[in-house]
């Protein structure tokens, strides 16, 4: 086995459970949920490394619980929790012997990343640091300048190898490190910090944004999929820190269809929550997650697990696959009887997740027909039909799969 066959290979373990989980939850949360104008207000803003210091004096998150969180994420059906640990502004929710930007050192006066491994370790959710390489507060990076215009980028380079090292060591078994803000590209000695996190936590997933490959991509705020493993991340509304004003929320049906056109393309989702200064999740966050909660309770199967599907039913939504099983997630409801197309083998049961229903099956050749189902769905937003099949389900039409 050459190399380059050993390192895929591995990322295919390492991705088992990941792919097993398909749905996780973001958190975008540091000290710029006190202007409450998003994680970009520094930037957005210009201010300067003393204005914006201040904004930790402020940052003192007295509702802040994540074991709340972590049974918000869990009562919706995510399996991992991806918190940023630091982003790009360079403040660190997390203790750190490089920098004294950091809650324990202000007002929070807390490791606010301890807390949150620990509740994670604790519920049994999978846990995910986000890290920011690039930091604000450095020359050339407010406003973002070309690297021959600075010259000396080690100091940042250093302290995010120095923090990465921190997160790595310091809390508990890892399971994903989701680096961004690789900026400017090729300074971060990425192959290097790669090999540095696999050394101390050997299962981690690395996302695809430091430099290197990584173990997986992350399409954001889009449907894009990857031959390689992919993750879509998706705000709520229109932003990913907090941001008061921002009340353009997704409905919890637009949510999941999202969720299940990624599962569809064999991919992930990973959904965001920006919490407030205090450390709540905005109250209509919290609707929106457990309506999500409801559904994924009566048709979680089409999900965890889940993957592409070679039987597919365009006119009628999204379908999944799991093992001989294909799920029809319907977003236009055809009526009491549902037709499909192009089955290369036999259908042997359909029944609706969400009641139980069972319908005949008439099938001749590559044609199917669900008889003797409602004339309404029994869930408007997306209703669920598990299609069991007595062998691989296939398409019917030569090298579709
Ligand atoms: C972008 C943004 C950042 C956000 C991230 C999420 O890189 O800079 O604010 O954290 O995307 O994918």
């Amino acid at each position: 086995m050459n190399p380059s066959e050993f390192a895929e290979n591995s990322t295919v373990q390492r991705c088992d459970w990941w792919q097993m989980a398909r749905f996780g939850l973001f958190i975008h949360w540091g000290v710029y949920a006190v202007p409450a104008r998003g994680e970009w207000v520094m930037y957005q803003e210009h201010f300067s490394n003393q204005e914006y210091a201040r904004l930790a004096d402020q940052f003192c998150p007295t509702r802040y619980c994540p074991a709340d969180w972590v049974a918000v994420a869990r009562d919706a059906g995510m399996k991992y929790a991806v918190l940023t640990t630091r982003h790009h502004d360079g403040f660190c929710l997390f203790d750190s012997a490089v920098s004294d930007f950091t809650a324990p050192k202000t007002a929070a006066k807390r490791d606010l990343v301890a807390e949150f491994a620990e509740a994670c370790h604790r519920a049994g959710m999978r846990l995910g640091f986000y890290y920011s390489l690039e930091d604000w507060r450095f020359p050339g990076q407010l406003p973002h300048l070309p690297v021959k215009e600075v010259g000396n980028y080690s100091p940042m380079v250093e302290q995010a190898h120095g923090q990465i090292r921190e997160l790595c060591t310091n809390y508990g078994p890892l399971d994903i490190l989701w680096l961004d803000g690789a900026f400017p590209p090729g300074i971060w000695r990425a192959n290097e910090l790669i090999g540095m996190v696999r050394s101390l936590q050997p299962n981690i997933l690395v996302n695809d944004r430091s430099g290197a490959p990584g173990d997986f991509a992350t399409p954001e705020n889009d449907v894009t999929p990857h031959a390689r493993p992919w993750e879509a991340c998706y705000t709520m509304n229109d932003t990913w820190g907090y941001a008061a004003n921002d009340n353009n929320y997704k409905s919890a049906g637009a949510i999941l269809r999202l969720l299940v056109s990624c599962v569809a393309h064999g991919g992930n989702f990973l959904l965001n929550v920006g919490p407030d200064a205090a450390g709540s999740f905005p109250p209509q966050a919290v609707e929106i997650l457990r309506q999500i909660g409801d559904w994924m309770r009566v048709n979680k199967e089409s999900i965890y697990g889940a993957g592409r599907s070679p039987v597919v039913a365009p006119a009628i939504g999204w379908t999944t696959r799991v093992g001989r099983k294909v799920f029809l997630q319907v977003q236009r409801w055809p009526g009491a009887t549902v037709a499909l197309a192009w089955c290369g083998s036999r259908v042997k049961s359909a029944r609706l997740l969400a009641t139980g229903q069972s319908a005949t099956i008439e099938q001749k050749e590559d044609r199917v027909w669900l008889h003797g189902f409602p004339e309404a769905p029994p869930d408007p937003s997306m209703a669920v039909i598990e299609l069991t099949f007595d062998e691989e389900p296939r398409s019917s039409v030569p090298g579709y799969s």
